[in-house]
């Protein structure tokens, strides 16, 4: 089969025989024998790792558990720096943990965790920052600010735990490049290889927002007020 790989010059194609393989197998066959130079990340081999993450045919996946097929193109993450070949710079992608200060502030030893509370957020916590929902995330393109998927979903496992003593503290946090700068276009979740939902995660930290007293800035920017009426104010009065 064929696949074109993008690399420091561009698509390049490399014809190889890998029937029933994972794109990683492949490309460990490209590397071993037809170009030693081509550089790719990999660990686990399992989905474990997270840091075998890349696009194929625009669409973000673990290469390690994607299997190849004749024709695709594949590419490195979007919204990182760009390295080489199809290694990425995730550096500043995980410093927005801690710019959403994404952990346990305060700690409630009184409120211990039931099994039930434990499943609240079981999912959130198998996030293996692969990087792909901050790859697929539009929102970079015009705010490289904006604290993105992964780091809002850890919010929520914070803000949903109930030994957090410090809830509005970790809301504060979010409301300036956060929750409100999302568009909800749910990208992010259809290339999660955990089945993690931050654009669900996202309106829930946008609910709990909203009884801390917060509310979405862009609300009323379209010439609507509180009545949803175009050019009324909060008292659905004509503004001139
Ligand atoms: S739902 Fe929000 S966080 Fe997810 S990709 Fe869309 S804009 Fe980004
Ligand atoms: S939320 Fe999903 S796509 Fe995003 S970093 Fe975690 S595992 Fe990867
Ligand atoms: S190599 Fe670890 S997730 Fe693919």
């Amino acid at each position: 089969m064929k696949i074109a790989v993008k690399r420091d010059v561009g698509f390049v194609e490399f014809e190889v025989d890998a029937a029933e393989c994972t794109l990683l197998e492949a490309l460990e066959i490209i590397k071993e024998s037809q170009d030693a130079s081509l550089a790719y990340s990999s660990g686990c081999r399992s989905s474990v790792c997270g840091s075998c993450a890349m696009r194929v045919n625009e669409k973000e996946v673990l290469a390690c558990s994607y299997k190849v097929q004749d024709g695709d193109k594949v590419e490195p993450l979007k919204n990182m720096p760009h390295i080489r070949d199809l290694v990425v710079n995730m550096d500043a992608a995980l410093e927005k943990n801690k710019k959403a200060k994404a952990w346990l502030a305060s700690f409630n030893a009184d409120a211990a965790l039931t099994h039930e509370d434990e499943q609240i957020n079981a999912l959130q916590s198998d996030c293996i920052l692969c990087g792909s929902c901050y790859s697929a995330c539009p929102v970079f393109s015009v705010n490289e600010e904006f604290l993105g998927p992964f780091a809002l979903t850890r919010v929520w496992k914070v803000v949903s735990d109930k030994r957090e003593a410090e809830q509005k503290t970790k809301i504060d946090t979010i409301q300036t490049n956060g929750v409100w700068d999302c568009t909800l276009c749910n990208e992010c979740t259809l290339v999660c290889p955990q089945g993690i939902s931050s654009k669900a995660d996202i309106e829930k930290l946008r609910a709990k927002s909203s009884q801390f007293g917060y509310m979405d800035p862009n609300f009323g920017s379209f010439g609507g007020g509180f009545d949803g009426g175009f050019g009324g104010g909060f008292d659905g009065s004509p503004q001139f």
